[in-house]
């Protein structure tokens, strides 16, 4: 019922060229059965974006950016707004990544407003919550991912709220070769699930698709994966390896 996505997030790796290379390796060995399976996407830089459209037009694989600003248009220097990425045919943009939280300042209430930003355009919001290491360690996990998730969601009618995905991304986990074990994540993915049931409707829970993301790779891929309420993943490192992301993709 709900839809597997593998989402590559390359952050701000890869020339042009080495993008490109990525993306067509991927696009020839992602066969049309494993991509019934799952919903693959990738997501470039900015700048990558444009030729990558153009390199996956005749596959069933999308594209997403790592970031938005939360107006269409204006005086705010080296942005990118929502209506250009729509306007792109770019499918899904990821919302509040824990490197933006952390390097930019983003709040969970700037976060809310570009969530609207992007359904207004039409765009699949990834919205990414997870707690840092010291919140896990003082027992916090539960109360920071459900804060973030009440104070960057719970403003969208249910119909809205379908249209987003979730990742939750320990981020004592992202980059650090530390994965959260598949009892950890499935923990977190169940009671988020059980907030939205709680705020929605069951049904409206059971719809959404909430990703994992922290060090998937293809050794851990089918353990986490095979989890009830974990719905694909959103992958860094391993994305940037034709074999290793296409071997998470074969392991749904
Ligand atoms: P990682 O990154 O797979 O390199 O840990 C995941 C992410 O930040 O989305």
């Amino acid at each position: 019922m709900r839809k597997y996505i593998i989402a590559g997030n390359w952050k701000m790796n890869l020339t042009l060229e080495e993008g490109y290379g990525l993306a067509s390796e991927i696009k020839w060995m992602v066969a049309d059965e494993v991509n019934n399976k799952a919903e693959v996407v990738l997501i470039p830089p900015y700048l990558h974006l444009s030729g990558i459209q153009n390199l996956l037009k005749d596959s069933n694989i999308k594209t997403g950016a790592q970031n938005c600003h939360h107006k269409n248009k204006g005086a705010y220097t080296g942005e990118i707004s929502p209506a250009m990425l729509a306007n792109m045919g770019v499918t899904y943009v990821i919302i509040g990544h824990s490197e933006r939280r952390q390097y930019n300042g983003e709040t969970n209430e700037q976060l809310a407003e570009k969530i609207n930003a992007a359904l207004e355009n039409g765009l699949t919001p990834i919205y990414c919550f997870g707690e840092t290491l010291w919140e896990r360690e003082s027992n916090l996990e539960l109360t920071i991912t459900e804060s973030q998730v009440r104070e960057g969601l719970f403003h969208l009618t249910e119909e809205q709220i379908k249209k987003v995905v979730l990742a939750y991304e320990p981020v004592w986990a992202i980059g650090t070769g530390k994965t959260a074990t598949s009892n950890q994540a499935q923990e977190i993915h169940a009671f988020i699930r059980s907030v939205l049931t709680e705020k929605y409707t069951k049904a409206a829970a059971e719809s959404i698709s909430i990703l994992y993301g922290g060090s998937m790779k293809p050794e851990n891929a089918k353990e986490l994966l095979s989890c009830a309420d974990i719905d694909g993943g959103l992958i860094g490192g391993a994305a940037l390896e034709s074999r290793s992301f296409v071997e998470i993709i074969k392991s749904i």
